[in-house]
């Protein structure tokens, strides 16, 4: 599968068919996490998780029997490199035919925290299940979907610029194209993107409930994800350098890639 088409059939999957990894898929997992390196250099800590062992489990999530839980210092730019970084092993888990789902909230986080040995100096921000997709959906994975519209996404003229936030951009190449596909809590879809000759500069739109204060900001994660996807098709370089776009108060500036 083009690497496009595996970002474009992905989906949050809920519920499993109940069977374990096998033992060679989560080899290929575990060597994978080699290649999750992210342009802000910041380790992203990936921890296994028995179900059963550790008495996990989400209210949203049904037949699995492991879980992945994600670390990382916390430290400016944390949230965008755990995005990054997971969003890579999300695709490649999609291409073995391995269902995932970013959970940032429906999870007891106390206890995801304790079964990851999460230390005073990191962040678990994110969980998600591991296994193969059933070919039915659970009843909450269905009212789910539907409540979030899990499977739309805006459409480009709200999303992508040229120069300012006023032109919308003509021509969406499939890199942008990746960026409007990816996932983001509760399908938020924060990313805006201003295009300005070869540089692309990429803004996080804050959602109302936004409170500066929280320990982390979950959708600077859904910001990694589509500074992946981004990255993967058009093979350009992160910086961060504010080029001051006037934009609204509730828009942030978050990296701009060369492409
Ligand atoms: C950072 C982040 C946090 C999320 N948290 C949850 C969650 O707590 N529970 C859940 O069921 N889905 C969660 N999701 C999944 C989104 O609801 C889902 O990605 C979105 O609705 C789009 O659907 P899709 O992934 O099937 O394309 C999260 C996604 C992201 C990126």
């Amino acid at each position: 599968m083009e690497f496009l088409d595996i970002i474009k059939t992905r989906k949050s999957v809920r519920t499993f068919d109940g069977r374990q990894l096998s033992d060679n898929d989560k080899t290929k997992l575990t060597v994978f996490i080699e290649n999750t390196a992210n342009p802000y250099g910041i380790p992203v800590d990936f921890v296994f998780l028995d179900k059963k062992e550790h008495r996990l489990s989400s209210p949203v999530i049904s037949g699995e029997t492991e879980y992945v839980a994600l670390k990382v210092p916390k430290t400016p730019h944390c949230e965008e490199a755990l995005g990054f970084s997971f969003e890579k092993f999300v695709l490649y888990a999609w291409s073995l035919g391995i269902g995932t789902t970013w959970i940032g909230g429906t999870m007891n986080r106390k206890l995801f925290e304790k079964a990851a040995d999460t230390k005073e100096y990191e962040i678990m921000p994110i969980v998600s299940p591991l296994g193969y997709p059933s070919k039915t959906l659970s009843w909450i994975d269905k009212q789910l979907r539907k409540h979030v519209h899990g499977n739309d996404r805006l459409s480009a003229d709200v999303l992508f610029f040229e120069n300012d936030f006023s032109t919308p951009l003509k021509n969406i190449s499939d890199s942008l194209e990746a960026v409007r596909f990816a996932p983001s809590a509760v399908n938020n879809q924060p990313w805006r993107v201003v295009k300005d000759g070869s540089r692309y500069h990429f803004y996080e739109k804050h959602m109302k409930s936004y409170n500066p204060n929280s320990p982390w900001d979950i959708q600077k994660i859904d910001m990694g994800i589509a500074l992946y996807h981004f990255i993967a098709i058009s093979g350009g370089n992160l910086e961060i350098s504010d080029p001051c776009v006037k934009t609204d108060s509730d828009i942030e500036y978050i990296a701009t890639v060369n492409v």
